[in-house]
């Protein structure tokens, strides 16, 4: 909570910053960007209140408050193209041409709440998991195509109940464990048909990028390690993902402490010496009870407010600079942009790192929050 002191000494200095962590590898410092384009398109523009209101695109605000990095989701043949192929090439050229590393999170659904496979897809096993390992190889090549060069790519977005439901759902908590690893089978070979993909892509030219598996609930260790213990139990070795990414929100029940953060990712790291992520997490700004009852928050010290996002948002890199071995390689904000999505999900009206202003319908304004800047706090 001190830190926040130092924000106005750290704003000028981006590029001078000293690595992250214990580890000389790059720490990404992500917002996840996807929706971007599609409210820009709806006219949405954002204002840098540090430079008197100036007009400029979100992703240079934020670029001022140390992201160097931009992660954007994939859906499978969106109705209306957001999400789609051709709308994240164009993102992808944008973000890579300023000089952020890309992350693209393949949801391999456009639902991704219910994971259903798209629709044309095959409903048998083999066939499903052919169709996935030439939709990931294409996919790559396509991106490798338009001369965008994938830094990071997990293979399916929070997937703690697995993918391409029914038949790739999973659960950790079947009894006994002989069960859960049985249960995991099928996940198991549509994972490794996604990865096979990879390699595909790989094969064709696609330089590699770092493959990642992502669940939710990163602070759950029971939880992670029984994921991960029935997805090798199946398998899958350890070589086939390089970096774990884990979700971490303060909103969705109070066992989401720091403490029981740190202790999972720390023991990870033991286990499996393992680079670590924290891919998704975000912090309320305004939580007044307006639409839903006020959640408790899981670090109940910590305000709802703009300087409480940067303070959950820097203790969360702190933990993740910490992990042992400097395992610990990203932190990345969800959807700080996002305009007239604010809740993000939660029951809190506004999470995002914009003040938005509805006044003109034709044109929302996105006036910056100091907390764009929760990237400098700590150098
Ligand atoms: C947000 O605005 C964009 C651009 O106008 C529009 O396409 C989209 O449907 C809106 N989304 C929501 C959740 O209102
Ligand atoms: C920026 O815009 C906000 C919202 O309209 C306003 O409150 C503030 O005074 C403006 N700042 C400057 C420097 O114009
Ligand atoms: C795993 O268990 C869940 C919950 O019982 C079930 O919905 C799912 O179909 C099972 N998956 C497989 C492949 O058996
Ligand atoms: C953690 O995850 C395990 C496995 O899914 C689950 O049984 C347990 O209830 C979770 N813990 C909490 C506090 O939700
Ligand atoms: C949000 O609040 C509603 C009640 O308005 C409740 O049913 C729901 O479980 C809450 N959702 C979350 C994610 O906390």
């Amino acid at each position: 909570m001190l830190f926040l002191s130092v924000l106005s000494s750290c704003l000028a200095g981006v590029a001078a910053l000293p690595p992250y962590g214990g580890s000389q590898e790059f720490f990404f410092k992500g917002h996840d960007l996807s929706s971007l384009k599609m409210l820009e398109d709806g006219g949405c523009i954002y204002k840098d209140t540090t430079r008197h209101n100036q007009t400029m695109p979100a992703d240079d605000i934020l670029a001022g408050g140390g992201m160097n990095s931009v992660r954007l989701r994939v859906w499978v043949n969106p109705v209306d193209g957001t999400y789609g192929l051709q709308y994240n090439l164009d993102l992808a050229k944008r973000f890579q041409q300023k000089g952020f590393k890309i992350y693209l999170d393949f949801h391999f659904a456009e639902d991704p709440q219910k994971q259903p496979p798209p629709a044309a897809w095959p409903t048998t096993l083999g066939p499903l998991a052919l169709t996935l390992r030439g939709y990931v190889k294409d996919t790559l090549v396509s991106f490798h195509e338009a001369g965008i060069n994938l830094d990071l790519v997990a293979l399916g977005n929070e997937i703690r109940h697995g993918m391409l439901w029914p038949l790739g759902q999973a659960d950790v908590d079947v009894e006994p464990w002989p069960a859960t690893v049985a249960n995991f089978s099928n996940l198991a070979i549509l994972y490794k048909a996604a990865r096979a993909g990879v390699d595909d892509a790989i094969y064709a030219g696609v330089r590699k990028p770092e493959v990642m598996i992502h669940i939710d609930n990163g602070w759950n260790l029971t939880l992670q390690q029984r994921w991960f213990g029935a997805l090798t139990a199946n398998g899958v070795p350890t070589t086939a993902w390089d970096v774990f990414g884990f979700s971490f929100y303060p909103f969705y029940g109070t066992a989401a402490t720091f403490d029981n953060l740190r202790t999972s990712l720390n023991t990870l790291a033991e286990e499996y010496r393992k680079p670590i992520q924290v891919v998704e997490t975000d912090y309320p700004a305004i939580c007044n009870g307006e639409y839903h009852p006020i959640p408790p928050s899981s670090e109940p010290e910590i305000p709802y407010s703009i300087a409480g996002q940067t303070i959950w948002t820097d203790d969360v890199i702190k933990i993740v600079q910490d992990v042992p071995y400097g395992l610990g390689r990203g932190v990345h904000y969800w959807e700080p942009a996002w305009l007239n999505s604010t809740s993000l999900g939660s029951n809190c009206s506004d999470a995002i790192l914009f003040t938005a202003d509805y006044s003109n319908p034709a044109q929302t304004v996105g006036y910056s929050r100091t907390s764009v800047h929760m990237f400098q706090v700590r150098a």
